[in-house]
C-alpha cells in the first residue's frame, strides 16, 4: 500500500513533538498500520528557526493554504491555532481540497465546529480533534468510540493544566494568586492571551466539544456559563482547606430535567477525591454513563509529548482507514442544546 503522506501547518510545540515521534517510531507506526507515514511538506511563520528537529527532508511552503492543495499531501495537520484567519482558511481550504484533517485547535472548533464539521461531512473527509481537548487524554476516542453505546448523563472534570497548576501551587506553596500567575508566565504556560487560561475560555472551549459528543448537540461555546479564576484568593483556598475542600476549575456538563447544564466555573471539591487529589498541570475527566457507570481519565492536559501522541493517534486512525463523523454522529443530526442555566 502507498505510503500516508502528512502536510504539517505550525511547528510549535506541538508540531516538533510529532515530527519527533514520526522520526523515532516510524517503523511501529507501520506495522501498526499497514503504511509508511511520511511527511511531504512542513509550512509555519520561520523557515530559520532552530527547533532543534532536522526537517530538511521535507519541502517548505510559506503558505499554509498552498500545503492544503500539494498532490503529495494525504492529510493536513493544522497546528497554528487561532479560532479564525489562517488556520479556519487552511482548514476549509483542505476540505474542499478532498484531504484529511487533523487539528489541534479547539477554539476554533468550539466557535465554527458545526459549520467545518457539515463541510467536511459532505466532502467525506476526515477532520479529527483528539489533540484539542485535555493534551495526552484520548478522551475524544473514549467517547466516542469506546464509551459510544452509552447514553451520557455527566461529563465533569480539570481540562486546563495551566489553572490547575495556579490553584495548586497557591494552595501548596501559601502564595497570592498574582505571584503564582507571574511564575507560570516565566515558565511559558500561559497562551499568548493568558485571558484564554484564567478566563476559563480555553477550557470552556474543552467543553464545548466534549458535550458536543457525549450528548449529541451542536458545538456551541455561548451555551457555556463560564467564570475564571482570577478573583480566587488565598484566602478562598485557606477556607476551603480548613473544610477538608479544594477549588478546581470544574467543567460539568449534565443532563438535568430541564434540558443540559453546562458550566466552567470554580468549584469546591473534596480534598481526597480523585479531582481534589488532582496536581499541577493534569487534566482529568470524569465521565459517567448508563451502561458503564463512571469512568475517570487522568493524565497532561498540554505539552509536547502529550499532545503530539494526541495528534498522531488520529493519523494512525486515518492510516487505518477508520471514517468517524466529526462528533461522533452525523453533523446535520446534532440537535441545538436546551440549555438550563447552570446554578
Ligand atoms: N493552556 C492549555 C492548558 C494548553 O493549560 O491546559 C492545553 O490546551
Amino acid at each position: 500500500t502507498s505510503p500516508l503522506r502528512l502536510g504539517i501547518a505550525g511547528l510549535g510545540t506541538v508540531g516538533v513533538g510529532l515530527v519527533r515521534i514520526i522520526q523515532r517510531n516510524a517503523d511501529l507506526l507501520t506495522l501498526r498500520t499497514g503504511r509508511e507515514i511520511v511527511i511531504s511538506a512542513v509550512s509555519a511563520k520561520s523557515r530559520t528557526r532552530n527547533r532543534g528537529v532536522d526537517i530538511s527532508a521535507y519541502d517548505w511552503e510559506d503558505d499554509p493554504v498552498a500545503l492544503a492543495r500539494r498532490d503529495d499531501v494525504d492529510v493536513v495537520i493544522e497546528l497554528m491555532g487561532g479560532e479564525n484567519g489562517p488556520a479556519k482558511a487552511l482548514t476549509e481550504a483542505a476540505i474542499d481540497a478532498g484531504k484529511d484533517i487533523v487539528t489541534a485547535n479547539k477554539a476554533m472548533l468550539a466557535l465554527h465546529g458545526q459549520e467545518l464539521a457539515e463541510r467536511a461531512e459532505e466532502m467525506g473527509v476526515a477532520l479529527r480533534f483528539e489533540a484539542a481537548v485535555a493534551g495526552g487524554i484520548p478522551v475524544i476516542k473514549a467517547l466516542s468510540e469506546g464509551l459510544a453505546g452509552n447514553r451520557i448523563t455527566r461529563i465533569k472534570g480539570v481540562m486546563n493544566g495551566t489553572c490547575n497548576y495556579i490553584l495548586t501551587r497557591m494552595e501548596d506553596a501559601g502564595l497570592p494568586y498574582e505571584t503564582v500567575f507571574d511564575e507560570a508566565s516565566q515558565l511559558g504556560y500561559l497562551e499568548a492571551d493568558p485571558t484564554l487560561d484564567v478566563g476559563g475560555i480555553d477550557a470552556a472551549h474543552k467543553l464545548t466539544l466534549l458535550s458536543a459528543i457525549a450528548f449529541g448537540v451542536k458545538p456551541d461555546f455561548d451555551a457555556i456559563q463560564t467564570s475564571g479564576i482570577e478573583r480566587i484568593s488565598i484566602e478562598d483556598i485557606r477556607a476551603a482547606a480548613d473544610l477538608g475542600l479544594r477549588i478546581k476549575l470544574l467543567g460539568v456538563a449534565r443532563v438535568t430535567g430541564r434540558g443540559l447544564e453546562q458550566s466552567m466555573s470554580p468549584c469546591l471539591v473534596p480534598a481526597d477525591s480523585p479531582l481534589g487529589q488532582l496536581k499541577g498541570g493534569m487534566n482529568m475527566i470524569v465521565i459517567e454513563g448508563d451502561a458503564v457507570e463512571q469512568v475517570i481519565l487522568r493524565g497532561p492536559g498540554a505539552g509536547e509529548g502529550p499532545t503530539a501522541s494526541a495528534v498522531i493517534g488520529d493519523v494512525v486512525d486515518i492510516a487505518r482507514g477508520m471514517h468517524l463523523p466529526v462528533f461522533g454522529q452525523p453533523a446535520t443530526t446534532l440537535q441545538a442544546a436546551v440549555s438550563a442555566k447552570a446554578t
